[in-house]
């Protein structure tokens, strides 16, 4: 990876924007969050044990945000519930804030944010601590209210994040759940050398920009909607892939669990219309590649993103292989990357999308 990133820096530098800068400097935010969390013989340190037996002390985990974050929250539960054996839910602030659901028992809170003042996401802290709740916050600012508010807190180490479209605090969300859900559970897995890997080939992948610059533009140059399918982890990420794409092209786009898409949806399909299709997930691979044929047969233009593994002919990239439950830190990239891409080719800001904010501070 290249070190002579400093991904504190909050000069553009030689990037024409911020989010290019924030797409590269992933790669060194992973390294610096596993230098952080592991030490040297790959034992966690930097968790307070606190945090830990807190967490083990729960019978339900509740993993609450907004936008991006909520996204990597949906990637988080897997973890979560995979290593932990600790069952996981995952609600986006505004509705958990006037529609609390039934909780469990001994419910634990885990709120993810970048900016740690979401209104939307405190609205549920306040609750939660009058309830008596434990809390912890995943946040990329450290003195926030999210932060100050919760019983704990854990940093995602990304360096500021100027661009309003999330890119390096979503990929450190997921790298510090895994990194949680490992130091509590018991997931078998190396998982410092296994985000070492993972560094390395998101580097491969973001080196290979042209392959996104050359996507975006045929797929979606003149294109007024979009849609981003996968199923399990595909389908988590097929959601941020989509929010990516409309919030700074502002080309429709909606992500969707492929095998949701013949209830309805489908109709929507006509010729040319571009789906994206992430394929990383081996255990339902099979349904996926039926689900392209059905949008194919009504004229999709399909872009299939595939895991080496699973890639056939014709597939428009291919990802390297990790462990398939970090592969969201691959396949994110070239949605990144094509959603950059197709806001340059509209002469768009990059940076600053319409009528948005970096941090919505107001409910
Ligand atoms: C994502 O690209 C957006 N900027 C937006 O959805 C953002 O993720 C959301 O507002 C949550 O912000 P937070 O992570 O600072 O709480």
């Amino acid at each position: 990876f290249h070190l002579d990133i400093d991904a504190s820096e909050t000069d553009k530098g030689v990037y024409p924007y911020y989010m290019l800068k924030e797409i590269d400097e992933q790669v060194i935010v992973a390294h610096t969050l596993s230098q952080y969390y592991f030490d040297d013989n790959a034992q966690i340190q930097n968790i307070d044990d606190d945090i830990i037996s807190a967490i083990k002390a729960a019978d339900r985990l509740y993993i609450v945000a907004a936008g991006t974050s909520y996204h990597a929250g949906l990637v988080g539960k897997r973890y979560f519930e995979q290593w932990t054996g600790i069952p996981t839910e995952v609600h986006i602030s505004s509705e958990f804030a006037y529609d609390q659901p039934l909780l469990s028992q001994r419910p634990f809170f885990i709120f993810l944010s970048q900016s740690g003042e979401t209104a939307d996401s405190r609205e549920v802290l306040d609750n939660v601590v009058k309830q008596g709740y434990p809390s912890l916050t995943l946040a990329n600012v450290m003195n926030s209210t999210l932060t100050r508010e919760a019983n704990f807190a854990l940093p995602l180490l990304a360096g500021p994040e100027i661009a309003v479209a999330s890119t390096k605090a979503y990929t450190a969300q997921i790298i510090v759940e895994a990194i949680l859900a490992h130091a509590v559970g018991n997931s078998q897995i190396d998982l410092k050398n296994e985000l070492a890997k993972t560094a390395v080939e998101m580097q491969v992948i973001i080196d290979q920009k042209d392959e996104f610059k050359a996507i975006a533009e045929q797929a979606l140059r003149g294109q007024r909607s979009a849609f981003y399918i996968g199923r399990g982890l595909d389908a988590a990420v097929a959601v941020e892939a989509a929010l990516k794409l409309k919030e700074i092209s502002y080309i429709q786009t909606e992500g969707f669990a492929a095998g949701e898409l013949k209830h309805g949806t489908i109709s929507l399909i006509e010729e040319g219309t571009p789906v994206f299709a992430l394929l990383t997930q081996s255990k339902t691979a099979g349904l996926v590649r039926g689900e392209i044929a059905q949008v194919a047969a009504r004229g999709a233009n399909t872009i299939i993103i595939s895991g080496k593994k699973l890639a056939k002919k014709g597939d428009a990239y291919v990802l390297p292989d990790v462990n398939e439950l970090l592969m969201p830190l691959l396949t994110v990239i070239p949605a990144q990357l094509i959603a950059y891409y197709a806001t340059l080719d509209r002469n768009l800001d990059v940076d600053r999308p319409r009528n948005l904010a970096k941090s919505v501070t107001v409910q």
